[in-house]
């Protein structure tokens, strides 16, 4: 059987990046002890990768010449494990290709009766659901009455998290987007309050005529001078949840810091950053909550699908540059 795999060629100068990846074909391996051979289904197009590409990036370096990493669903065509039947619905770390075989460790069985399989990627995945749930709700604190601003909305861990703080009876959502499509899709189908649209619009004016109550909760996702812009409206005790910073990635020695942190300390505000890996032990209760919101209709989550392996370094790079809306997933036709 054959694998198809994203190689990383050479390290990228820059994001986006993808130019420095290519397409291989290979003999799939057969599973040894303790190992499963999986047929792919969906990859999870997430920031994390882009960040393990180069050197002084955020994330562990990858070598050039190694597979690309990425996290998957798909189905078990043979079992090296005793916890794995061929067929299973499974989820693990299984990088860019279509036929992965891995250590049956660090993969877990998933339950398509309850969730559909690309749901595991997405409202379900650590890295999307888990993520908006653990720092909207255990860092950010959102409660009732709370005026809560989102930015990187319109993506995935962003959409949820606003949906969440509404969940969580936050009075005021607002999203931060670049687009009029995409704050269109925050206030008309996921029931944002507003949407300030950062390429066209001054997001720190707009903050200030959207929230003259001031921001109880900023769960920020892209950093740099939007954080700047959100900070100079906390109001006192607010909380900064500092999820991620996409818009400081390309250049781990160039990072631009808040310039206005000193906010926090005249509002008596905190500031607090997290990975959702710091709350792995607290995965399962968060699953179930999530479930039990996604039952009663609370969150919605738009699927981007981008069809084929070979679409995996362009859909890597769309997420740097603003390609997509939603959860952005690669269907590998495996
Ligand atoms: N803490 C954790 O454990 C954890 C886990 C997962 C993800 N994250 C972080 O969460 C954030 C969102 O990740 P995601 O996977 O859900 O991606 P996503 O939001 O679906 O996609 C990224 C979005 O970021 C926006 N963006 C990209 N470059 C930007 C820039 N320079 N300025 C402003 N906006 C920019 C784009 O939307 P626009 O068109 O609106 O610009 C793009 O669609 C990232 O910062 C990521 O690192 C953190």
């Amino acid at each position: 059987m054959k694998n198809k795999k994203v190689v990383l060629d050479r390290y990228p100068e820059a994001l986006p990046v993808a130019d420095v990846m290519s397409v291989q074909e290979e003999e799939a391996r057969v599973p040894g002890d303790g190992e499963i051979q999986v047929a792919v289904d969906y990859l999870s197009i997430d920031a994390w990768i882009g960040t393990t590409l180069s050197p002084g990036w955020l994330h562990t370096l990858i070598p050039e010449g190694a597979t690309v990493p990425a996290l998957g669903v798909g189905k078990v065509l043979a079992s090296g494990s005793l916890d794995f039947q061929e067929g299973d619905a499974v989820f693990g770390p299984f990088a860019a290709q279509t036929v992965a075989t891995v250590p049956a460790e660090g993969c877990s069985v998933v339950d398509t009766s309850i969730a559909g399989l690309s749901d595991y990627l997405g409202l379900l995945s650590v890295t999307t659901g888990l993520t908006a749930l653990f720092g909207i709700r255990d860092i950010g604190q959102v409660k009732e009455g709370d005026t809560v601003v989102v930015s990187a909305a319109a993506g995935a861990v962003g959409s949820v998290a606003g949906q969440m703080a509404r969940a969580l009876g936050a009075g005021k959502v607002i999203g931060i987007a670049g687009g009029p499509e995409k704050c269109a899709f925050l206030t008309d189908e996921l029931g944002f309050d507003a949407a300030i649209d950062y390429k066209s619009e001054d997001v720190e004016q707009r903050v200030g005529e959207l929230a003259p109550e001031g921001v109880s909760v900023f769960f920020d996702n892209v950093g740099g001078e939007m954080l700047d812009a959100v900070l100079e409206h906390i109001q006192e005790r607010a909380r900064v949840v500092i999820c991620g910073a996409i818009s400081q990635y390309a250049d781990n020695n160039d990072v631009y810091g808040p310039k206005r942190y000193l906010r926090l300390a005249e509002r008596y505000a905190r500031m607090e950053g997290y990975t959702a890996f710091h709350f792995a032990d607290r995965y399962a209760e968060g699953m179930k909550d999530i479930a039990a919101w996604m039952g009663e209709g609370k969150l919605k989550m738009r699927e981007q699908v981008e069809e084929g392996i070979e679409s995996f370094p362009r859909a890597l790079e769309m997420l740097f540059t603003g390609g997509n809306t939603g959860k952005l997933l690669v269907h590998t036709g495996s």
